[in-house]
């Protein structure tokens, strides 16, 4: 299966299936875009329930962040719960600690009912600081767990071979293989009688007297309810101020020893880091993961990897590198995801904003937006509301994000570097330039062969950067990401970028 990106991560040897033929059918009860899982989970509850459902993706299933997440599913989050609390109030807190085990009690309930093979395992994890500071945090979040609720206890030794001052024990968590997972889910979906139609672009969704009219590049669909199970809602400019895009970067590697924690790990570190062993068809890996920071906005992605594999070479007695990748999620201003109605419509939803949690609120969307549409009350529609306007939590976030994609938009305009020709750029090299008073973006591959398009983000105009690693054009302002011929692998942007024509 292919993925968002250039490097292969860990999941990507799983066969998806295809589309089904299209029998031409126009009307559906529910239509979801995205084939993550999300979408994928959704497909499966709602059609199982009764409900005739289509499931639209631009690309393959799983080519999005679930084929480059690390695929852990917790019950503690991104967002602390002692920052919870503080933002939230110690109720809500609460409430969003009982989320974590029904998304892991849905997830082990399909597993179960379909024999799913996805290497599933329930894990504990371990969670350290390294210094006073990070302890002092480590503290905060220990004692806000035991008020919410979360099983969590003090230890004195650490299941990874790294040091540590203080060390808890967050109990019952789990992983699994998230492809070889939405591989299976989707095939129960369409044994369901569901509908996965992909390589198709949703470009219009409206809504009009009590029905949804979603439009793609040459199909008019209608239905009862859509959702958005593509991170980005696009053509939302509401959207830009909701959510930050960012970007993790992940190793898998094997050991000389056969030292496989089985564990979850983190440190307290920002951006943390984080490591969990996967088996494999019987070969264990350890995947770490971290170096996070904002998409398009790293001019050497490969030192972020180097970093990371400097910091694991120092603890593991790492054998091979085996896989090394990197994934786009979206970090929430106020710190939940968003699930639910879309601001002003009844039948269109949105599920994003998962922050590093995509796997438990991917699900968790699922489930929500499903009983919704059943007309099932769920008692979690209030606390992540994409309406909710958190002034305590969110305000300041949203203020500093603007004004980050603001700068990115008018300063980038002047970064464009200056040269005379095209032998300038090498092979393997990627740049935006400034030629003959012309900006462009382009990038010579291994062979030679020139690749141009460009420079201007299509989605507000902000000037793309070359993502070495994974060989994608990102954009700093909100976090669009496009091939290198200009076909979006990201949104919010919508349209290609526009290629131009070089002598090869
Ligand atoms: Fe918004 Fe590029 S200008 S993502």
């Amino acid at each position: 299966m292919k993925r968002d990106g250039e490097n292969r991560s860990l999941w990507q040897d799983v066969q998806m299936p295809s589309s089904k033929p299209m029998n031409e059918d126009k009307n559906y009860d529910v239509i979801i875009a995205g084939a993550g899982i999300s979408g994928i989970t959704a497909g499966y509850l709602l059609q199982k329930s009764g409900k005739k459902c289509l499931i639209i993706e631009a690309d393959n299933i799983g080519f999005g962040t679930t084929g480059g997440t690390t695929a852990h599913i917790n019950t503690f989050y991104d967002a602390q719960y002692d920052q919870v609390i503080a933002d939230f109030g110690e109720e809500n807190a609460q409430l969003l600690a009982q989320t974590g085990p029904e998304v892991i009690n849905q997830i082990k309930s399909i597993i179960a009912e379909h024999h799913i093979d996805c290497e599933f395992a329930d894990r504990d994890s371990y969670i350290f600081s390294l210094d006073k500071d990070q302890t002092k945090k480590l503290d905060d979040l220990f004692e806000a767990t035991q008020k919410v609720g979360i099983p969590t206890e003090r230890i004195s030794s650490n299941p990874f071979p790294i040091p540590f001052d203080t060390i808890i024990k967050i109990k019952d968590q789990a992983q699994f293989h998230p492809t070889k997972y939405i591989e299976a889910v989707s095939e129960e979906f369409l044994k369901m009688g569901g509908t996965i139609s992909l390589g198709k672009k949703v470009t219009e969704v409206s809504e009009k007297d009590k029905m949804v009219e979603v439009k793609t590049d040459n199909f008019t669909y209608k239905t009862q309810d859509f959702i958005w199970a593509t991170h980005v809602i696009p053509n939302m400019n509401r959207m830009n101020f909701l959510a930050a895009p960012y970007r993790s970067y992940v190793l898998a590697f094997t050991l000389q020893s056969d030292d496989y924690p089985e564990a979850q790990g983190a440190d307290m570190y920002e951006p943390y880091h984080y490591y969990r062993t996967q088996e494999i068809d019987g070969q264990k890996y350890i995947i770490a993961g971290g170096e996070d920071h904002k998409t398009g906005q790293e001019e050497n992605p490969e030192e972020r990897f180097e970093n990371l594999e400097n910091y694991v070479r120092q603890y593991f007695d790492v054998d091979k590198i085996t896989h090394r990748w990197s994934s786009q999620f979206y970090t929430p201003t106020d710190g939940l995801p968003f699930i639910g109605k879309s601001p002003g419509d009844e039948h269109i939803y949105w599920a994003t904003g998962f922050d590093g949690n995509g796997m438990t609120f991917g699900t968790l969307s699922a489930m929500m937006i499903s009983d919704c549409i059943i007309g099932k009350a769920n008692k979690y529609e209030k606390l992540f509301n994409p309406s909710r306007l958190n002034v305590k939590a969110g305000i300041a976030d949203t203020l500093k994000e603007t004004a980050d994609a603001v700068f990115h938009l008018i300063a980038d305009k002047f970064t464009a570097e200056k040269i005379e020709n095209l032998e300038q750029i090498k092979n393997g090299e990627g740049k935006t330039v400034s030629l003959q008073g012309k900006t462009l973006s382009v990038y010579r591959d291994e062979s030679g062969k020139l690749f141009a398009v460009k420079s201007s983000c299509t989605h507000m105009g902000g000037t793309i950067g070359w993502n070495k690693t994974e060989k994608s054009w990102d954009c700093p302002c909100h976090g669009a990401r496009f091939d290198i011929e200009g076909k979006v692998l990201n949104g919010p942007a919508t349209v290609d970028l526009e290629k131009i024509e070089l002598p090869n």
